[in-house]
């Protein structure tokens, strides 16, 4: 689906997403700037989850495949 890693791929972004969007990994974290952080839904529990985990961790953390 569309969601950012797709387009980072799409767009020859180098963005690793191990997992291929299956939340097992957090290869995918990016960090998203303001204004639209604020503007995307709240990560679920998972997400969460795999963030706490995620290495060099930011406050606007998300992990790319969850975002859409
Ligand atoms: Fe693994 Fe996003 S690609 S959680």
């Amino acid at each position: 689906g569309d969601n950012v890693l797709y387009l980072a791929h799409k767009h020859g972004i180098d963005l690793e997403g191990a997992c291929e969007a299956s939340l097992a990994c957090s290869t995918c974290q990016v960090y998203v700037s303001d204004p639209h952080f604020d503007k995307l839904p709240e990560p679920d529990e998972r997400e969460d989850d795999m963030l706490d985990m995620a290495p060099m961790l930011q406050e606007n953390s998300r992990l790319g495949c969850q975002i859409v």
